[in-house]
């Protein structure tokens, strides 16, 4: 049977090859087997849980579908569409925010690393962030749900909120429960810098991240200039355990040409760096070029873009307004 997908991404710029080989590759490749049903939200109204230019998120927005449409989904096949556009996801969120506890916010670990020493400081929204998530995904009785590792504990979350809202009213399987889409390898691709961090469109060093508008120029400068240690590539993947840039390289290089770790390392064991990240930079700009130049070219086309986004926010509204509604009914309103 086909799958209820919905996935979201922050429209807050420099989408990079972390949000590509561990959530968009996978949202292609969902969108593309004609029995599901995906919708893909641009989610703005996480974005300003932290401070935005407005002028920028604008733009933003565009660019983040024009990287949807860049990467392979087809806006004929899936919905894209603007978390703001559709006010049944705010609404649905204060509707969760009284079934969520705090006790289950306060284990969210990316809170914790966002908001930093001063948590005093940090913006409600951004604590909780986590419920809108789940309003997301709930609004569509959504199934599967495509992202990358670091979102996992978001899902389980979302699990639990779905479960205690059907138990306190007695409503068996009203929001439906879904199961995250995670893949087995390269679900966290590290920085270029340093192989214990993730990739992220907040490292201040351009130079830690592949960014999806890079061009062949930077593909190759960025990889001349990423991190390595002083030995050669290793004959199995059990010696990649302390050489965590070694192992992110190999992995991206897999994740890329659909091989596995232990086939990678097989092919450039023994070699030097400088060998294997040609051949690395080689595979980047075959894939990531052509990307860059069609994220180019539709950003041109705002009108092009406005036009899916509007297309979108009627089919979204139309499913995630009567979901709104009956939640709201069962609640007593
Ligand atoms: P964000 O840009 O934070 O909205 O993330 C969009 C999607 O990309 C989510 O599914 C994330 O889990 C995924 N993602 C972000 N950074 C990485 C990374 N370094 N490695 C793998 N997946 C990532
Ligand atoms: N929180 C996700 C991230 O930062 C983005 C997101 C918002 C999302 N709503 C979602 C992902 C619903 C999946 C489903 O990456």
């Amino acid at each position: 049977m086909g799958k209820k997908i919905f996935s979201g991404v922050q429209p807050t710029g420099n989408l990079h090859l972390g949000n590509y080989l561990g959530a968009i590759k996978n949202f292609v490749r969902l969108n593309n087997d004609s029995e599901n049903n995906c919708v893909f939200c641009v989610v703005d109204l996480h974005a300003i849980t932290v401070k935005q230019n407005p002028k920028e998120l604008r733009d933003n927005i565009r660019e983040t579908v024009a990287t949807f449409i860049a990467c392979g989904i087809d806006p004929k096949k899936s919905i894209i569409f603007n978390q703001s556009t559709v006010p049944a996801h705010a609404e649905a969120a204060w509707l969760l925010s009284c079934v969520a506890r705090m006790g289950w916010l306060n284990r969210m670990t990316q809170f914790k690393e966002k908001a930093g020493r001063d948590k005093e400081k940090a913006s409600v929204g951004l604590y909780s962030y986590p419920i809108l998530m789940a309003a997301d995904i709930l609004l569509y009785d959504t199934t599967h749900v495509p992202v990358g590792e670091d979102q996992k504990q978001h899902l389980e979350l979302c699990r639990d909120i779905a479960q205690k809202f059907n138990n306190d009213y007695n409503v068996y399987d009203f929001l439906k429960v879904p199961e995250p889409l995670i893949q087995k390898e390269f679900s966290r691709i590290m920085s270029l810098k340093d192989g214990t961090k993730k990739m992220s469109k907040s490292e201040l060093s351009d130079l830690g991240r592949i960014n999806l508008t890079d061009n062949k120029d930077d593909i190759i400068n960025k990889i001349k200039k990423a991190k390595t240690d002083t030995l050669p590539l290793p004959d199995n993947i059990d010696e990649l355990v302390n050489r965590l840039e070694a192992k992110n390289l190999l992995g991206i290089y897999s994740s890329l040409t659909d091989l596995t770790l232990e086939k990678t390392v097989d092919k450039f064991k023994g070699k030097n760096f400088s060998d294997f990240k040609e051949k690395l930079s080689q595979v980047l700009v075959e894939k990531i070029d052509p990307i860059s130049s069609e994220i180019k070219k539709l950003t041109e086309d705002k009108s092009f873009l406005d036009e899916i986004l509007l297309d979108g926010q009627k089919k979204a509204n139309d499913f995630a307004s009567k979901k709104l509604r009956k939640m709201q009914e069962i609640l007593g309103f």
